[in-house]
């Protein structure tokens, strides 16, 4: 089956429909990781970025609290408001050490949805399994904003497979589906097909939302060991790593080049469109957005995935 900017599929087991990727923007208003501003990229790339996004037939932006400390949902916010468009967002919630109590959820999503300017969200996701509340308090804090109508569905982040069946089952118990669980997955970083998570995602109808599926930008063939990803990435990715995985981005060249000259991106994107997720590659300009949204309407063959999948084994970053 052949997948088009604008088929939409069903997130997990609720009636919103999305497009099979969508944008991530942790980016957006990032300094620290990404260069964000003067010198780097700027307010306008990103609308740009949204413009493109949308004219692609992409139509779902993922977003987070912690983004550029509320840079990101508020960027994202004014692009919707200034647009007009029908778009669906996710975002998340971070259990932070200090919120210790289930009314920190409500509370915190409130300022999300003020930054967003929106009366409700279509995802809210636990950013990670932090201690010490438990996967059920936070599921019954979920359920809650879903009954006053200030989220359409709820989702996880990082979760494994055993906290993702306990968020799973916590939810049930209140009549509301897990719609994802949004965790790394890459061609250099496969833990979820060995960990159980895209299994359970499969079993239990969750989507596997994929982040970081370009591996922070390696994916796409521009980092060399002579041209190392700059500031915190040239720490995580060393030029012995980015040496090794050279000839896995031949390969996906030259596969690109057989596909009526996909980039490695685009390769890299499908093929965890392959593997049943939805990757939700960042963009910090149009030429991104655009370019990423190329991985639809089309899809490898499984002797192509199978060849990737090989090339990848031994490469996990
Ligand atoms: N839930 C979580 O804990 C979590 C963690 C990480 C990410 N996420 C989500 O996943 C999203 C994506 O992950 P990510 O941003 O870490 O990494 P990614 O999608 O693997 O890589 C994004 C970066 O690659 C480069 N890039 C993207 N498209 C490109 C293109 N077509 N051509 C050339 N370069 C391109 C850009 O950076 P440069 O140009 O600087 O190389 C871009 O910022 C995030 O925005 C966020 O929404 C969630």
């Amino acid at each position: 089956m052949h997948t088009s900017p604008n088929d939409r599929v069903k997130l997990g087991a609720t009636d919103i429909e999305i497009s099979p990727l969508g944008i991530g923007t942790w980016a957006w208003g990032d300094k620290i990781m990404w260069g964000y501003g003067a010198g780097g990229f700027t307010d306008a790339d990103l609308r740009q970025a949204f413009d493109a996004t949308l004219a692609a037939g992409v139509n779902w932006f993922d977003t987070a609290e912690i983004y550029g400390f509320g840079r990101s949902e508020t960027l994202v916010g004014r692009f919707v408001a200034e647009s007009g468009a029908d778009v669906k967002i996710a975002t998340k919630f971070m259990p932070l050490p200090w919120r210790l109590r289930p009314d920190a959820l409500l509370k915190a999503l409130r300022a999300s949805l003020d930054r967003l300017g929106l009366p409700t969200v279509d995802l809210y996701q636990t950013h990670f399994p932090f201690p010490p509340l438990s996967v059920e308090t936070w599921m019954g804090a979920m359920a809650d904003a879903v009954d006053a109508g200030l989220i359409r569905a709820v989702g996880v982040s990082n979760y494994s497979m055993e906290q993702m069946g306990r968020a799973f089952n916590a939810l049930d118990a209140r009549g509301i589906p897990l719609a994802s669980n949004q965790v790394h997955y890459s061609l250099l970083h496969r833990a979820p097909e060995r960990d159980g998570v895209l299994q359970l995602c499969r079993d239990l109808d969750i989507t596997l939302i994929a982040y970081s599926p370009l591996e922070m930008g390696l994916l796409t063939g521009k980092y060399t060991p002579e041209n190392p990803p700059p500031g915190g990435r040239k720490l995580r990715y060393r030029q012995e790593y980015l040496e090794r995985i050279q000839p896995l981005l031949a390969l996906m060249r030259e596969i690109g080049a057989g596909r009526g000259s996909k980039s490695a991106a685009q390769i890299a994107l499908n093929w965890t469109i392959c593997k049943g997720t939805v990757p939700i590659p960042g963009a910090k300009n149009a030429r991104h957005a655009a370019s990423n949204a190329g991985a639809l309407g089309w899809r490898l063959t499984d002797d192509e995935v199978a060849a990737l999948d090989a090339a990848s084994a031994q490469l996990e970053a």
